[in-house]
């Protein structure tokens, strides 16, 4: 009996308990009512006296060594999965949230809209799945017309079979003559919106692009009116150190017609590479409205005169804020976003 108890010693402190699968094990090969020592006890109790006053002492050794082996193991095991569960570095720094800004687009058109509504401008607006009647025909544009040509346009298959043509607006303009047939004089209105062109990308041009159109109609309204409210407020948005220029142009709708231009923001005027050494930047077109177009929505051009225009919103913000390819705009780099 002594050489089994000396073996089952030895087994107990070499067999492996590093989870609670081989503690398990253990205990039912050692503890357990059916397990090794229980077994040796039954084997005991039919010894003599003599035997058993020689083995008492070791059977018990035995016993306590496996009983002790298991509650320390099994205590430790304890332990460290409830430290697990605790496993939360308190000093480690929160996760940061990141908080998104308004696009600078809609922010430049935000502030390009709050100064002109604080002169007086209403907000109009219009869609931009437009009816080709208010995208050409009613701002002097007639099917046949050069110009048409110039704004490459996309146009819409029409499912509705209404005898109508429609496309993707080329520009705010229609807005103009939606309006102009809602509304009696005075017209006090900017349009802020997107307009599509079949356009070939480069840093200077997209598919798209926001514009705001200007149109204002009362009795006695004349250039010198458009000139000093376009000139409002590019010093309101840029500084007093910027001027204004108006070029003679051509638009269908206007009459006469001219370009915006103003000093180079960047190089304030000296030349660079924005402004390919002119020292001037255009913003977009404007004009008298022209007597066809009055003629057109019912209006009596002899009563009524008008001024327009329409400026892209892109434009506005790459002069002020240093921005040199509108591609930036459109590809949602955070990077750049971020910035604003
Ligand atoms: N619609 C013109 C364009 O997209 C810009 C323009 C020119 C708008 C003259 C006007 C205007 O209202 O009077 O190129």
């Amino acid at each position: 009996m002594l050489t089994r108890l000396n073996e089952i010693e030895q087994e107990i402190n070499t067999f492996p308990v590093s989870d609670k699968n081989n503690l398990e094990e253990f205990r039912l090969k050692f503890i357990s009512r059916k397990g090794l020592i229980s077994q040796l006890f039954d084997e005991f109790k039919e010894l003599d006296k003599a035997q058993k006053a020689a083995f008492g002492k070791k059977l018990n050794e035995v016993k306590h060594l496996a009983e002790s082996k298991y509650e320390e193991t099994k205590t430790k095991l304890d332990e460290l999965e409830a430290q697990k569960k605790e496993d939360i570095d308190l000093t480690l720094p929160a996760r940061k949230f990141s908080v998104g800004t308004e696009h600078l687009l809609t922010k430049t058109l935000n502030d390009f809209c709050s100064i002109f509504r604080e002169i007086g401008f209403k907000i109009a607006e219009g869609p931009e799945v437009e009816d080709e009647y208010y995208n050409f025909d009613a701002l002097n544009t007639p099917d046949w017309h050069p110009s048409r040509d110039i704004q490459d346009t996309y146009y819409i298959d029409n499912k509705l079979n209404d005898g109508k043509r429609y496309l993707l607006r080329t520009h705010t303009s229609p807005i103009q003559a939606r309006t102009m047939l809602n509304e009696k004089p005075p017209i006090r209105i900017i349009a802020p919106g997107r307009a599509y062109r079949n356009e070939a990308v480069t840093v200077k041009n997209y598919f798209t692009f926001i514009q705001v159109e200007g149109l204002y109609i009362d009795k006695n309204v004349s250039m010198r009116d458009l000139k000093s409210v376009l000139n409002y407020f590019v010093k309101r948005y840029y500084g007093n150190d910027i001027v204004t220029r108006l070029r003679p142009s051509f638009f269908p709708f206007t009459e006469p017609s001219a370009e915006l231009d103003i000093t180079c923001f960047l190089c304030k005027g000296k030349g660079c590479k924005a402004c390919k050494g002119t020292g001037w930047i255009e913003l977009g077109g404007c004009g008298m409205v022209d007597p066809n177009v009055f003629r057109g929505v019912g209006y009596d051009p002899k009563e009524y005169s008008g001024y327009a225009f329409g400026l892209g919103i892109e434009r506005i913000a790459m002069m002020k804020y240093g921005i040199s390819d509108i591609r930036l705009f459109y590809q949602n780099d955070v990077r750049f976003l971020d910035q604003f």
